[in-house]
């Protein structure tokens, strides 16, 4: 959906769970000195993921299905998502691992870096491979501090639309949020005329699907009057359970409500009744925040961040235990 295919040398070695097919469709340039990678005999390799190999199998509306385990893209950039990454070879690194699973759902913005998330992004993984489904945010700038700005009015909107075509090498985007409140959480008010832009350039067509992030109830339920919403984006985790009653209804709906910060973002989750689930069941405390997200709601799509290869494995194998009643019951005494 995102574009094209990926191509890569591995061959075999890539295993059973991939589907190999031999192309000649060149890589285009991505500006960053990218080799076009290649088999001994100069042919392309197109590499098909089976995303329902990953834990909490995938999720579907309408014509898009995702992996319900995807990849969060933030923290592949600097301190603070500024600047570049201290070990940019790591982060490409993380984004191969990401499609090599079998993820098909990335979430990034040009805000990220800005630019270097996206450009990473594009690097590591263009031709994308079939069924990768890349989610970007609009709606906020990035400042010399490192702030994030509000910029919604439809000039700024266009920009940033434009913005994330150019530094992911699209043509169009798949999902597109529009981001709304500040860096402290939601903020009340109409979202008509934001809102009203990215419609209107779903009808351009350069968006195929609409979303919103950092919501109120109130502002999902507007957006959804100007045109539909394939999902909501906004911080939950099991510390921080405010949008208990919008997950029930969107799952009513059958539109994905995707939380970012799943592992608490910069401050990470910390509590003894995760930990004692996580010793009892003998794996991590992330481990069970992933998979009591999984198991929350059949509409929670994951998009944790990890810029280690290490942790993104340690997360997809961890993600998948399984929590019995008792444990969902200590579980539950975390929320704030
Ligand atoms: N819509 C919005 O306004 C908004 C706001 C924030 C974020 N987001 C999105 O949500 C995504 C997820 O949020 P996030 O990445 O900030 O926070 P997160 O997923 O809650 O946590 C990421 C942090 O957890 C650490 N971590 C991950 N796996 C680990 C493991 N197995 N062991 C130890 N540490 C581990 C990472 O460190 P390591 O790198 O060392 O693994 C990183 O510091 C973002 O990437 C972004 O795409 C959206």
């Amino acid at each position: 959906m995102t574009g094209g295919n990926r191509f890569v040398t591995r061959g075999g070695a890539l295993g059973t769970s991939r589907c190999l097919l031999l192309s000649r469709r060149p890589l285009p340039d991505t500006g960053q000195g990218a080799e076009t990678p290649r088999t001994p005999r100069g042919r392309l390799i197109r590499v098909t993921v089976k995303p329902a190999t990953l834990p909490g199998g995938t999720w579907t509306s309408g014509d898009l299905t995702v992996a319900r385990f995807g990849y969060g893209a933030m923290q592949l950039a600097g301190p603070w998502a500024m600047g570049p990454p201290a070990d940019r070879d790591g982060a490409l690194a993380v984004l191969r691992e990401v499609a090599d699973l079998g993820i098909t759902h990335i979430d990034t913005s040009a805000a990220y870096g800005p630019a270097i998330t996206n450009q990473l992004i594009r690097e590591a993984l263009q031709p994308y491979p079939d069924g990768l489904h890349i989610a970007t945010k609009v709606g906020a700038n990035r400042d010399e501090q490192g702030g994030w700005p509000p910029a919604r009015q439809p000039n700024e909107l266009r920009r940033q639309v434009g913005e994330n075509l150019e530094t992911l090498g699209l043509d169009v985007l798949d999902l597109v949020n529009l981001r709304l409140g500040d860096a402290e959480g939601t903020v009340p008010g109409s979202i008509a005329e934001a809102f009203e832009t990215l419609a209107d350039l779903q009808r351009e067509g350069v968006i195929r699907h609409l979303g919103v992030s950092n919501a109120t109830a109130e502002q999902v339920a507007e957006a959804q009057q100007i045109a539909p919403i394939v999902c909501v984006q906004n911080m939950y985790n099991l510390a921080h359970r405010h949008d208990d009653a919008l997950i029930d209804r969107l799952a009513r709906e059958n539109i994905a409500y995707v939380p970012f910060f799943p592992l608490g973002g910069f401050n990470p989750l910390q509590s003894s009744a995760l930990s004692a689930v996580a010793t009892r069941l003998n794996t991590t405390p992330m481990a069970v925040a992933l998979a009591w997200l999984l198991q929350r709601s059949p509409n929670i799509l994951l998009i944790p961040g990890t810029s280690s290869v290490a942790h993104l494995r340690e997360n997809v194998a961890g993600a998948a235990i399984a929590l019995s009643a008792a444990d969902l019951a200590a579980l539950d005494g975390i929320a704030e």
